[in-house]
């Protein structure tokens, strides 16, 4: 079976392309590389001594999708590419919404006209929107809050989307997948999260303060009604998130439908609690100062996963103390990619 992730270079999706190789999928891969490098794609073919076919393609260029679809036969689509940062929606809302938006269009446009009707789409726990400490574990058919940024309401936007393709066209195929907190990186220490910015997510950023390449983490508001008045959130390994792809990759073989998953472990950790086992994980102590809350933030997020452990067979395995040693091997043994 050939796969088509786009995103590939990316974080998130060059941990997919492992796993996919390493289960024996043909793996394609388009990105723009606007925040990710190549060289992600060499060192996923070293760790997995298998070939990726790379396109360097914007979405929201259909010439360049048009290319992919014109010379590849593509069996199903993996959708990761997409803007990530929650902040940064809001700051600039028309280049999140333009790019996500278009980019998704074209790529369903060039899907149809091809007749590949197989689609896993990245989504993420920011649809659910601020919800009461009570409503956690959020399931799958949880009452939506109020969703508090750009990126989340792109999210809910073009999960309906997806709804009203299948609708149209029962043919098509759908699994989205409600990524929580992606963190860690691949045991090798080869790939892993590295944007082309400073990054603004919290385990990069305490990685970069545990390297001694910044001097203190800052935390985003203590006064959040949780026990510790920081935000919780459900931390879960990339390569468990991979995995669960590669697991929705087998619903493509049934019936055809929309299909709705979280990806999470179903433990929610606030901000000290992933500061306090980086430490124990990295042996320094982590810097850190009380700042104020960022635009765009909720109190609390934890997943109900059951459901895609009875339908997919998929259930996160990784601790948090691995997903902060694998932070740190990769940090400290790499100076990222070259960009
Ligand atoms: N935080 C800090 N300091 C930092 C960075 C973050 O205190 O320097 C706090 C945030 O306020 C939040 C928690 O750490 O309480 C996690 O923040 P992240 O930026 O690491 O992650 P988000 O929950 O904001 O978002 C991430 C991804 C999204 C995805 C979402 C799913 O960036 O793409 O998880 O839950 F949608």
């Amino acid at each position: 079976m050939t796969v088509l992730v786009t995103g590939g270079a990316g974080y998130i999706g060059s941990h997919i392309c492992v796993e996919l190789l390493e289960q024996g999928y043909q793996v394609i891969v388009a990105d723009s590389l606007i925040n990710s490098s190549e060289e992600a794609i060499e060192r996923v073919e070293k760790i997995t001594g298998k070939r990726i076919f790379f396109y360097q393609a914007n979405l929201c260029h259909k010439q360049d999708v048009a290319e992919i679809f014109d010379e590849e036969d593509i069996d199903a689509v993996i959708h990761v590419a997409g803007h990530r940062s929650i902040a940064q929606s809001v700051i600039d809302p028309l280049e999140y919404y333009y790019n996500d938006i278009a980019g998704t269009l074209v790529l369903c446009n060039a899907m149809r006209k091809h007749n590949v009707r197989k689609m896993i789409f990245s989504s993420s726990a920011m649809v659910y929107g601020d919800l009461e400490v009570d409503d956690m574990p959020l399931r799958e058919k949880s009452p939506c809050g109020k969703v508090s940024s750009p990126y989340g309401r792109i999210k809910v936007a073009l999960e309906q989307m997806m709804r009203d393709i299948h609708h149209a066209d029962p043919e098509w195929n759908i699994v989205l997948l409600r990524y929580f907190n992606a963190i860690g990186a691949h045991p090798s220490g080869l790939i892993g999260d590295y944007p082309k910015m400073t990054p603004n997510n919290l385990v990069p950023y305490i990685g970069e303060v545990a390297v001694g390449r910044q001097k203190s983490v800052g935390i985003f508001g203590d006064d959040y009604p949780t026990p510790d008045g920081t935000g919780i959130r459900d931390y879960i390994h990339v390569f468990d998130v991979a995995k669960g792809h590669v697991a929705a990759l087998k619903l493509m073989e049934q019936e055809p439908a929309v299909r709705t998953y979280n990806l999470g472990t179903g433990h929610g950790y606030s901000v000290f609690d992933v500061i306090h086992t980086y430490e124990k994980v990295c042996g320094v102590p982590i810097p850190y100062e009380i700042r104020q809350k960022r635009p765009g933030d909720i109190a609390v997020l934890y997943a109900d996963p059951s459901k895609a452990e009875r339908e997919l067979g998929w259930k996160a395995e990784k601790t948090l103390e691995e997903m902060c040693a694998d932070s740190y091997r990769w940090k400290s043994n790499s100076n990222g990619y070259k960009f």
